[in-house]
């Protein structure tokens, strides 16, 4: 089968930023499917915390035209996967006055209020990219509101050249983040009033960048089959759910994978003791060196429930503050891990500094986030809703029992009773039921949860199979794109 060029342009990338799953995917999917042969290149933003990577700059500067601007930037090239068999090129798009701050998206005082201007950056200088390196993608793929204009650039400023004939493929990771913008803002996208972008862009009155995203790109996917199915709906579609439905069999869902070299127990560097499914020796030392590191008691037959999450609605955070007391009135250690609603950071601190058995730490802190999947017992994620979600994956990976509620991708890669549990309403008394659940499992079948473990660690979450979904559904892009030529 040919070989495919694929450019993939997105607003982050693990190890170099990452706020959440988007980062992981494309840190590792890349990767999945250079190792297939196909050639992969990645372009992001130089941001602030990308720095601490080394990047070669590459020579001359970068004009991207922007209406009757041209922006100028300069191009720093990395690599992905560097111990990996087949590493992939990053390149970064440095301008400081856009990049060059404490956030990704947003900080302290909010999302950034020139994000229209930043991300159209990346996607216009995505496309400008690929004639600077004399690279001409089959596919581009695109992944959410911030690079959503690459594919309404391709279909309106660059419809007559030959990079238009370039398929888009679009990955939804979250419908509720859709990039609205005031109307007015639409110059500093660089597309001109009465192009046909505008129509496509507008919506209720402001530009939606996803609506449009999702109007020009080749073929649509997002991260899991059922959620693919939700946003069809009125209740998942936030309003998006009718164009989605017109598109039809555009729609696809891809599961996501977890990168097995990352987050793999028998390999990880982050955590005290490596473990297996064959040998599960290590997850007791990981626990005992949680707890140390938490303050929390070494108690080692005293169940712990792991959380790591944005600390949002999506995240069902609400649900698990109001079982809390109970929780904790069976005697179980509680350790959380996020960030996010200042409210719920506020109360989990103080609750940790009033419970013996109950730890919040809140900020990002990579290390904590895979000991706490290597040393809990049990990992919680009540999601309101959830596209698709990897922690319930890496937790079932750590032998971590997920207990998660059944929407969206925490539905289709968890099994419930066999390697995780799962409830449907999104109540206290149906999580606090099902974490009664894991419990008895816990105290009454140690057999049992060694088996369940064991599965959940068993099971092939990788990218490499993944990988294979996504080259069929670029193949399908390259012809639909082309027969429009
Ligand atoms: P989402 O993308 O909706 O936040 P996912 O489960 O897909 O949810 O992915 C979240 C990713 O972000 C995981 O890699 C998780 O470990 C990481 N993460 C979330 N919060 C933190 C945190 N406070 N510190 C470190 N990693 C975090
Ligand atoms: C989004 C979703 C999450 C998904 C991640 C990666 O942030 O909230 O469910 O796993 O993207 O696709």
């Amino acid at each position: 089968m040919a070989r495919l060029k694929i450019l993939y342009v997105t607003s982050e990338c693990f190890p170099f930023a990452k706020a959440g799953g988007l980062g992981d995917v494309a840190g590792a999917l890349p990767l999945a499917l250079a190792a297939r042969g196909h050639d992969v290149r990645v372009v992001m933003p130089r941001y602030a915390v990308t720095k601490k990577h080394a990047a070669a700059p590459l020579a001359g500067s970068l004009g991207v035209p922007f209406g009757p601007m041209t922006v100028w930037t300069r191009v720093l090239r990395t690599t992905l996967g560097e111990d990996r068999g087949a590493p992939v090129p990053v390149y970064f798009l440095e301008h400081d006055r856009l990049y060059d701050r404490k956030g990704i998206y947003d900080d302290d005082n909010g999302a950034y209020g020139d994000n229209l201007e930043r991300y159209a950056l990346l996607s216009r200088g995505g496309i400008e990219l690929c004639r600077y390196l004399g690279f001409e993608p089959d596919v581009i793929h695109v992944h959410d509101w911030p690079t959503c204009l690459v594919p309404v650039y391709l279909d309106t400023v660059e419809a007559s050249t030959p990079i238009a004939r370039a398929a888009t493929v679009l990955t939804i990771h979250n419908m509720a983040y859709q990039g609205w913008f005031a109307r007015s803002e639409l110059p500093r996208s660089g597309l001109p009033w009465g192009s046909g972008a505008l129509t496509s862009l507008e919506m209720h009155g402001q530009l939606n960048l996803l609506k449009a995203g999702i109007i020009h790109s080749t073929i649509v996917s997002t991260v899991s089959p059922r959620y693919a199915a939700e946003i069809q709906h009125e209740a998942g579609g936030e309003g998006l759910d009718g164009l989605l439905r017109a598109r039809g069999g555009d729609v696809v869902g891809v599961l996501n994978g977890i990168d097995e070299v990352t987050w793999n127990p028998s390999l990880d560097r982050h955590i005290a003791a490596p473990f297996s499914a064959d040998d599960l020796g290590g997850k007791a030392e990981c626990k005992a060196a949680l707890q140390r590191e938490l303050g929390l008691p070494i108690e080692p037959h005293v169940p712990l429930f792991g959380m790591v999450s944005r600390l949002v609605e999506q995240k069902g955070v609400d649900v698990v503050e109001k079982v809390l007391p109970a929780l904790l009135e069976r005697g179980v250690q509680v350790a959380i891990v996020g960030s996010g609603d200042k409210g719920i950071e506020g109360r989990f601190l103080a609750l940790s500094h009033a419970s013996q058995r109950f730890r919040a730490w809140i900020g990002m802190n990579e290390g904590l986030a895979h000991r706490v999947e290597a040393g809990s017992d049990f990992f919680l994620m009540p999601s309101r809703y959830e596209p698709c979600g990897l922690n319930q994956m890496y937790s079932q990976a750590y032998g971590t029992l997920p207990i998660v509620r059944a929407v969206g991708g925490l539905d289709d890669t968890v099994d419930n009773g066999r390697t995780g549990f799962k409830f449907d309403d999104l109540t206290p008394e149906a999580l606090l039921g099902t974490i009664d659940w894991g419990l008895s499992v816990y105290a009454r079948s140690p057999d049992q949860l060694r088996a369940m473990q064991q599965r959940a660690m068993r099971k092939s979450m990788g990218w490499s199979m993944i990988a294979r979904q996504y080259e069929a559904l670029y193949r399908l892009a390259v012809r639909q794109r082309r027969a429009r030529f």
